[in-house]
């Protein structure tokens, strides 16, 4: 059993059209995740021969239906899930100060809440397939480990994952 499978959000540009386009070379089947349609349907044709084992699926990471239906897709056009990339994001142009409570919330609902439902689906699909890891050496998951956590806690997801994110990706740059 060698089939890889793979998500990534945010597969439209930048990042994560880079690494979906590595996966996708490398071998991987690819779930190709982002809000527009053609930007996805662009990177898939830049794969060349391995358009074949891409799957565009518009999503926006911000709606949870949305991403309930990318993984459940996801798992049954390709069986199962191996690596999630989660990399949609956007930013908050501005001086903290002056930033809006708008912005503000549509930043922490994409970067952080749309990260944590894409990792609990995943979770959802890693933990009840067999193998769990094509390899059978051990299962990859994606880890909500805080970055001062010494050790994998399994209970302690939502709080370590918060002061994570408090001290990286929501929070807006300082000039
Ligand atoms: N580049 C940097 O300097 C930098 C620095 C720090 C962190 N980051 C983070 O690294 C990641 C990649 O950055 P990048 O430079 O590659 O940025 P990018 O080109 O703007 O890529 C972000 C991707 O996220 C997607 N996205 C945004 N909102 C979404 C939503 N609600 N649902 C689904 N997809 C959404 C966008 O596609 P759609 O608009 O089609 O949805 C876009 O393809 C982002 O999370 C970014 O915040 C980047």
């Amino acid at each position: 059993m060698d089939k890889k499978v793979a998500i990534v959000t945010g597969a439209g540009s930048g990042v994560g059209k880079a690494v979906g386009l590595v996966l996708l070379r490398e071998g991987y089947h690819v779930a190709l995740a982002g809000r527009r349609k053609d930007a996805l349907e662009q990177v898939a044709g830049e794969a060349g021969p391995a358009r074949s084992r891409a799957l565009v699926v518009p999503t926006d990471v911000r709606d949870p239906e949305a991403i309930r239906a990318l993984f459940a897709q996801t798992k049954s056009a390709f069986g199962r899930l191996d690596l999630l990339f989660n990399n949609a994001g956007i930013g908050a142009a501005g001086l903290l100060e002056d930033l809006s409570v708008e912005q503000w919330k549509a930043v922490v609902d994409t970067n952080l809440t749309g990260s944590f439902l894409c990792t609990q689906e995943a979770f959802k699909i890693m933990k009840s397939q067999d193998p769990r890891d094509p390899t059978r050496r051990r299962t990859r998951r994606p880890s909500t480990r805080s970055p001062g956590s010494p050790r994998r806690r399994p209970w302690t997801g939502g709080s370590t994952t918060s002061p994570a994110a408090r001290s990286t990706s929501a929070t807006p740059r300082l000039r």
